[in-house]
């Protein structure tokens, strides 16, 4: 896509823009700009080699954001801002495909190849076909339009004639360019296909922020990726991460006045792609003389199947040449010119055999099912993971049914659904408890949500959870206690809460069986260094529901002392960042329980930090004693870097509008905050550049 020399060129051109935002020198070149910012999402989307910070990007990004809301009539459709979409989508339209999108045949070993080689040569009449390989990607199948260089439309497949208009949603994928220079292949108008993924890391990151919010897991990529098409709040679709991959170039017009398009073969239109700017396949992807060579490429390919960053399910085998293709057709099912050689399945029927409920540390009990064993991907599976009761019912599952499970990659394995169609009549409707199965205690489950919990505090099963969540690597990151020691000791009766952790008796211990001095000791040297982990660790480690890493974090910076949040109502717990009425009403009830404060307490003589120390040492600063609000979307720093500034500084944040404040700092679609303060003469109203402007 990019030379080395134009790449030089543009990281010379940042450098000078960077410089000019710093030392605000001016208006900047809108065109030199976006050129620019196109170059590093880019290198960070689509190379996946980025060569400017996160900081510096926004730092441009939000120059051109502003820049634009001021002067719109700058906007240009392909200016990098023009991903951002306000508001939600009513109804996605119905919209015709240029070309309709077939399916592939499969073919699921060598000789289902070889058979589908021979094909090709009779319909086409010729001996020595030349096939280009590419990875199957596990995704949702999309077409994209671009006319004169501007992507205009994005399809899902729908029924393969006609599919959803999901525009919005696709300029949320970064590595799909807004502009792409079809003009200088001769092409006026170009239909693409391709699939949306979603890579195996920000699988498994969406997954640990549905954790943190006590949510159950999303059971695969695939199934993400096309969900997450059809959201109707295009913000949230940015939040995914998608990916995209173009392998298709199913329709082009040719521009009048313009040279002739001179591609012939699908390897050289993966490389056009690639070199508009999109990911397509182009490193993956190999030519082969013979059948034999692509049989062998794919079976290369299914062993590091594990090692690739997105999930595939198979190659993709097409005849190279384009005039072949057009020449051999297709049915109404899918071009004889293509083929899809799948992996070995990865999912197996096995038999429901009973299903165990687990309590988790926050009591929430969780259906287990355990299955007759079946290897699947080189596991043998045995147990999987039933999240709550809704699961049951939505997949309709019974004991003694045969289900379909499923293992993808480092996926957990789930239940696909049950057989039904397989069922002999002898099934038994899986039984939810009324009681919590280790202490009897009664259940309850909030109308909203989908876990019922065990209401006892002291059940076994919580207490034990909660400490094996206190001293996990994440947390206090006690190494050597580890789950076995934490069971092991509750059991002895030393262990009922979590200050106890620091409160073993080492020499009992030395004389269990299996432990020894040097053991003992190595154990009591990590609890005692656990005492100086820092303050966001504690927090996170006292396993508030829907605390995660990072609302612990947000937690631990903002007061003075931990226990300042027990004076602290549901209303000012949700002026914090990301934290909503759910995750407030949770700090509020885990502050108001006194088992906590009392645990908090015996921490803090044991000698444990609740003390912001960061917080201690802003005494006097340019802000000292002015109170500060913020209110609406800030451009240039997160709600929770403002709040550090202003505490930094000296200066306080308040909960709400009220005679005691200050300042209210305004972002973008401010609401009733806005309107309260104006009515207070004392509140000043101040912009983001303004309130930067105060602490610098
Ligand atoms: S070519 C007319 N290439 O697999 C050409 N498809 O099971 C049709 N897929 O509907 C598609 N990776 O959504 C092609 N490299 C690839 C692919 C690919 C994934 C999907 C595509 C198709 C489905 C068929």
């Amino acid at each position: 896509m990019y030379s080395e020399k134009e790449s030089a060129q543009l990281q010379k051109l940042t450098g000078n823009l960077l410089q000019q935002v710093e030392n605000k020198q001016g208006t900047l070149d809108l065109e030199d700009l976006r050129k620019a910012l196109r170059y590093h999402e880019y290198r960070y989307y689509v190379l996946s080699s980025p060569v400017l910070s996160d900081y510096e990007y926004d730092n441009l990004y939000n120059y051109l954001k502003h820049y634009e809301e001021q002067h719109p009539e700058s906007i240009t459709p392909d200016s990098p801002t023009q991903r951002v979409a306000k508001g939600l989508i009513k109804d996605f339209v119905t919209v015709q495909h240029l070309v309709p999108m077939l399916s592939l045949d499969n073919s699921y070993n060598a000789e289902d190849l070889l058979d589908w080689d021979r094909r090709c040569r009779e319909l086409s009449g010729i001996e020595n076909i030349e096939y280009c390989a590419e990875p199957k990607f596990d995704g949702a199948s999309i077409s994209l339009i671009y006319e004169n260089d501007l992507l205009t439309r994005g399809a899902t497949r729908g029924d393969g004639v006609a599919g959803d208009d999901i525009t919005i949603n696709i300029k949320q994928i970064s590595s799909i360019p807004l502009k792409a220079a079809f003009s200088e292949y001769g092409i006026q108008q170009a239909e693409i296909r391709g699939e949306v993924i979603l890579t195996k890391e920000n699988f498994a990151k969406y997954n640990a922020l549905l954790a943190e919010q006590n949510l159950p897991p999303v059971a695969n990529p695939r199934n993400t990726a096309s969900g997450s098409l059809r959201i109707k709040d295009p913000k949230e679709v940015k939040k995914r991460n998608l990916d995209a991959f173009l392998y298709h170039v199913s329709f082009i017009s040719l521009a009048a006045t313009k040279g002739k398009h001179t591609i012939h073969t699908h390897s050289g239109e993966l490389e056009m792609l690639w070199n508009l700017g999109f990911r397509s396949p182009q490193k993956e992807k190999k030519v082969f003389k013979t059948i034999q060579d692509v049989i062998d490429y794919c079976k290369d390919f299914e062993e590091k199947r594990d090692n690739l960053p997105y999930e595939i399910d198979g190659m993709v085998i097409k005849v190279n040449d384009l005039s072949l293709q057009e020449k051999m057709g297709m049915t109404s099912h899918h071009p004889r010119w293509a083929i899809a050689y799948k992996f070995k399945a990865r999912q197996a029927e096995s038999t429901l055999l009973n299903v165990e409920f687990q309590v988790g540390r926050t009591g929430s009990i969780t259906p287990v099912a355990k299955i007759e064993p079946v290897p699947i991907g080189g596991v043998t599976v045995t147990s999987i993971s039933l999240f709550n009761e809704d699961v049951i019912k939505e997949k309709d599952l019974k004991i003694g049914d045969r289900v379909l499970v499923e293992r993808a990659g480092d996926v957990i394995p789930y239940i696909v659904r049950s057989l039904a169609e397989k069922r002999t009549g002898k099934e038994e409707d899986i039984k939810f408890p009324k009681e919590c199965p280790v202490c009897k205690s009664p259940l309850s489950k909030p109308e909203e949500e989908a876990v019922w919990r065990c209401t006892n505090f002291d059940c076994p099963e919580q207490v034990v959870g909660r400490i094996i969540h206190f001293v996990s690597k994440d947390a206090m990151d006690i190494r050597s206690m580890g789950e076995q020691n934490v069971i092991k000791f509750y059991e002895k009766g030393w262990l009922t809460s979590i200050p106890d952790v620091y409160r073993l008796p080492y020499d009992e211990i030395e004389k269990m069986e299996g432990y020894g001095k040097k053991s003992v000791d190595k154990l009591k040297e990590a609890i005692e260094k656990s005492k100086q982990q820092p303050l966001h660790r504690l927090v996170y480690g006292l396993g508030i529901r829907y605390v995660g890493e990072t609302t612990a974090k947000i937690l631990a910076n903002r007061v003075n002392h931990l226990l300042d949040y027990k004076d602290m109502s549901v209303e000012e717990l949700q002026t914090l960042e990301d934290v909503g009425p759910k995750v407030a009403g949770s700090i509020y009830a885990f502050f108001r329980n006194p088992a906590s404060i009392q645990a908090l307490h015996e921490l803090e003589e044991i000698g444990l930090a609740l003390k912001n120390e960061k917080k201690e040492m802003a005494v006097s600063g340019n802000l000292a004693g002015q109170t500060f609000l913020f209110t609406g979307t800030l451009n240039k720093l997160k709600r929770s870097e403002a709040e550090e500034l202003v505490e930094k500084n000296g200066g306080k944040i308040l909960g709400s509008v009220s005679s005691k404040l200050n300042y209210l700092v305004v972002g973008e679609d401010a609401g009733s905050k806005l309107e309260k303060a104006k009515k207070i003469n004392t509140v000043k109203v101040i912009s983001e550049d303004e309130f930067l402007g105060m602490v610098n």
